[in-house]
């Protein structure tokens, strides 16, 4: 155990989890998100799910990497016999989610390249999905898009180069050369959208509060799907990350840090991108409503018609955006795959050459997978399943082994308590041991319900 790897200082620990926890979904996921539940009112339901969820799961995880000095099932079979098969369900579900996020990342590099002369031309969903993509071509389905796989190639020779390097040498400079990067080229953005014509309007969509909203039980699951996929908690990553933590480390100001600055990207994105589409449904004479995407086509197709219709700095402006998916995404991919590479290094003793050879090239196989024809439908499919069901309940079986199996919360909040100058209290306990289980468990009961009945 002596010879772990560290991060050189715990302000470079603070920004790989939060390189970890800013990526696609703050871009894309949230400001649809948001919309599509109450608009302004949905900062309610948001907060709430970020000070009962959010942050004290990001504690406990900080917690349990820095006390038990292990990737996610070497930590929790640390604590308790038998908590070690959850850890790999989390690695499961991180493994799946680096095979198609890594497909993303691929095509935002693309896309920085077509940026420069505008090549997916008038209808962008159109260029997106039969020419760029080819979907839809049934009679060569299952062979490769050159157009997708040599981006993909080498996302994957950048992230395993990185991880090669090790976690002070590659994830921690990484993460210090992309993150101030990736913040300065998005105030940029946000400032170009922000002075666009029609941009008041957008803002104005996006911050209208629809107060009947907060009684709806689909807008808390929304939020708390949201806080989770964002801070990257429930997925084993958090953990192995503060494993590497120096001994002493405030760990509940680096969560406290470390969910903020999450949530003040996720909402300069939607400054964003309301006031992009602000300046469209005004070029379209139609309501910002109407305009409204969330997801791949939000980046892919209604950010290049906004591009095509930009007065001035158009060229700029694609690449920027496009520049900021990749380095968002990359550091959340990075932070992915150590997960796993970190487990299998733990589990079968072997070097992290090794791991990251094993680990990461067959995730880089997998993902290949995904770079074929038609392999956006596949992709769709892995994204709904992992979602729907294995977000709630990987975040399910944490807790609920924590608080209840084990009977660890008291320990870990002295432990935390040791080396934190915030010292937790009975908020901590109750938002673990009550709100987060009852939350977890009836989003699994609302996606079990709207699957099968
Ligand atoms: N938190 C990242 C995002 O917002 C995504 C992510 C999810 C990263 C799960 C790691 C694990 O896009």
């Amino acid at each position: 155990m002596e010879n772990r790897a560290q991060f050189g200082s715990r302000a470079g620990f603070i920004f790989a989890a939060v390189g970890s926890a800013i990526g696609l979904g703050n871009i894309w996921r949230f400001p649809g998100v948001a919309y599509d539940n109450g608009g302004g009112a949905f900062f309610f339901p948001y907060l709430f799910a970020l000070l009962t969820a959010g942050i004290p799961l990001l504690i406990l995880e900080f917690t349990i990497g820095h006390k038990y000095r292990g990737s996610a099932p070497l930590s929790l079979a640390r604590i308790k016999r038998g908590g070690e098969w959850i850890g790999w369900w989390q690695i499961a579900i991180a493994f799946v989610i680096a095979t198609y996020y890594s497909v993303i990342i691929a095509w935002a590099m693309s896309y920085t390249v077509f940026s420069f002369n505008l090549k997916w031309g008038a209808d962008t969903t159109d260029f997106l999905v039969a020419d760029y993509l080819k979907v839809g071509d049934t009679a060569s389905f299952g062979s490769f898009v050159p157009g997708v796989l040599i981006p993909l190639i080498l996302v994957w020779l950048i992230v395993l180069g990185i991880m090669y390097a090790g976690v002070k040498k590659g994830i921690e400079v990484a993460a210090k050369i992309m993150i101030p990067l990736l913040v300065v080229l998005f105030v940029i953005i946000v400032i170009r959208a922000l002075t666009l014509e029609g941009a008041v309007d957008g803002l104005n969509t996006f911050f209208k509060p629809d107060w009947g909203s907060i009684m709806n039980g689909k807008v808390w699951v929304a939020a708390y799907g949201q806080i989770f996929f964002s801070l990257s908690i429930g997925f084993a990553i958090m953990v192995t990350y503060s494993s590497y933590l120096p001994k002493k480390a405030d760990i509940t100001n680096s969560a406290f840090i470390t969910g903020f600055a999450n949530s003040g990207f996720e909402l300069l994105a939607g400054f964003g991108v309301f006031a992009a589409l602000g300046f469209m449904a005004a070029q379209q004479g139609v309501g910002v409503n109407e305009v409204v995407q969330g997801g791949v086509l939000l980046a892919f197709s209604v950010f290049p018609s906004i591009i095509n219709e930009m007065p001035g700095f158009q060229h700029a402006f694609g690449v920027l955006f496009f520049v900021s998916l990749t380095l968002a995404g990359l550091t959340s991919l990075i932070s992915i795959v150590e997960t796993y590479i970190a487990g299998v290094q733990e589990k079968f003793n072997v070097s992290r050459t090794k791991a990251v050879t094993f680990g990461g090239g067959l995730t880089a196989l997998v993902a290949l997978v995904f770079s074929t024809q038609n392999g956006l439908n596949l992709l769709d499919v892995a994204d709904y399943f992992i979602n729907q069901f294995g977000v709630a309940l990987a975040g399910l079986f944490e807790v609920v082994f924590i608080a209840w199996f084990a009977k660890e919360l008291k320990s870990l909040q002295a432990h935390a308590d040791s080396v934190s100058d915030i010292k937790l209290g009975a908020w901590w306990r109750i938002s673990l041991s009550v709100i987060t289980p009852i939350v977890l468990g009836y989003m699994m009961f609302d996606n079990l319900r709207q699957n099968l009945i």
